[in-house]
């Protein structure tokens, strides 16, 4: 039995295309879910969508703190560990659960995988690279997204244990973009997509209005499927109802996948913290504007695909929104290719089977 460990919408989507795989191949498996993301939008909708199956139990950790949550998953899960003695798990990316799940099946002796393996933004003050770290010093194999990945897990010693898998979300785009309407209409009006959810641009007010002031800086509509986080955090801050009130802020609930490619495939420009659909931003043709600076996808960076910014400095804005000002969708033969052929869960279930870790 593979035993799968997800909590939140990322996951979800890197899970699909391995999952299927796997059932293709005829293994046994199944799938824990923390509860780390519960609303549906942010959690059902990418099941469905994704045809994936209900998670055999969820152990509604969300919410909380850090280590309340990471703690309350680390409870559930050891006895679902414990009751089920998978042969292997699969974790995936650096998220609160992704840790959880590390740190438990660690302890009891259970191989872990690890999909998503390697980024590095070398900066501790950021959750995920503490998530990522553990998770891939507790891994007994690595898979790697692309090639700089490989060479921060070889900098760490790993990687003897480590594969270039290519992106697994890439996988799932590839599938969806069929499904989902592609392109620019020449109908459509021109927008750009914005995403907007991590700690660091979320935990302070001033950094929030100075999003905002963005915003309303770009000559053009942004439309923003809202992450209940961010909404959040506006509410709190007396925030959300100036948000509302920018003219060319289009404020959406969260959206399932296939709309979200729509989004992105008919973006002139991504605005984005998530380091998902800045790498995402790639397959849609739609260069991106990075609200952090944090080390991301350093590829896509040295080529001029993603811009990084300081919101709350003068320059950087203003060197932004030049940025902004002349980004246009890009045909697909122009785009950078760092992160595989689409074949991920493929070759990730090649390297299982090779390295014994899995076997009919
Ligand atoms: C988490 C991950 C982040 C990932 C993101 C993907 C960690 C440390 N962070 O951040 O790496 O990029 O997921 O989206 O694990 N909430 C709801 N409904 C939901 C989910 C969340 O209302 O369905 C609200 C809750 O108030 C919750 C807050 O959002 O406390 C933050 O959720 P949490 O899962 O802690 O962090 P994310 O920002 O989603
Ligand atoms: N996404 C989505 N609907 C949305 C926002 C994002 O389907 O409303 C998808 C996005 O395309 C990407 C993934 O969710 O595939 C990224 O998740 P998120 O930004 O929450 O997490 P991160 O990548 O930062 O960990």
């Amino acid at each position: 039995m593979i035993t799968h460990i997800v909590g939140n919408r990322p996951q979800f989507i890197k899970l699909a295309p391995l999952y299927h795989e796997l059932e293709k191949a005829g293994y046994e498996q199944n799938i824990i879910h923390s509860g780390q993301h519960y609303d549906e939008n942010m959690s059902d909708v990418f099941f469905e969508e994704l045809g994936i199956p209900a998670p055999e139990v969820n152990l509604l950790a969300g919410g909380g703190s850090h280590a309340q949550m990471t703690a309350k998953t680390m409870v559930g899960l050891e006895q679902e560990l414990l009751d089920r003695k998978p042969e292997l798990v699969i974790l995936y990316g650096d998220t609160n659960t992704t840790l959880a799940g590390a740190v438990t099946a660690a302890k009891l002796c259970i191989p872990i995988a690890h999909v998503e393996a390697g980024p590095r933004v070398h900066d501790k003050e950021n959750p995920e690279e503490c998530n990522r770290i553990v998770t891939d010093h507790l891994s007994d194999i690595l898979f790697c997204p692309d090639a700089v990945s490989m060479e921060n897990l070889q900098r760490e010693g790993l990687g003897h244990l480590a594969h270039i898998t290519g992106d697994i979300m890439y996988d799932t785009y590839l599938s969806i973009a069929k499904k989902a309407s592609g392109g620019q209409d020449a109908s459509d009006e021109e927008i750009v997509v914005m995403t907007w959810h991590r700690q660091e641009n979320t935990a302070d007010r001033e950094r929030m209005e100075s999003i905002l002031r963005l915003v309303e800086r770009l000559e053009c509509k942004v439309v923003c499927p809202l992450h209940p986080r961010t909404r959040k955090c506006l509410e709190a801050y007396g925030l959300l109802e100036r948000a509302e009130a920018i003219a060319n802020f289009e404020i959406i609930e969260p959206v399932g996948y296939v709309e979200m490619v729509t989004l992105m495939n008919r973006a002139k420009m991504i605005l984005t913290d998530s380091g998902g659909v800045s790498k995402e931003s790639s397959y849609a043709g739609a260069k991106c504007l990075f609200m952090l600076e944090l080390d991301v996808w350093e590829d896509l960076v040295r080529d001029g695909w993603i811009h990084k910014f300081n919101p709350q400095d003068e320059e950087s804005v203003a060197e932004a929104l030049r940025f902004a000002a002349v980004a246009e969708r890009v045909r697909p033969e122009e785009r950078p290719r760092y992160y595989g052929d689409g074949h991920a869960a493929e070759k990730m279930i090649k390297a299982l089977e090779e390295g014994g870790l899995i076997g009919k």
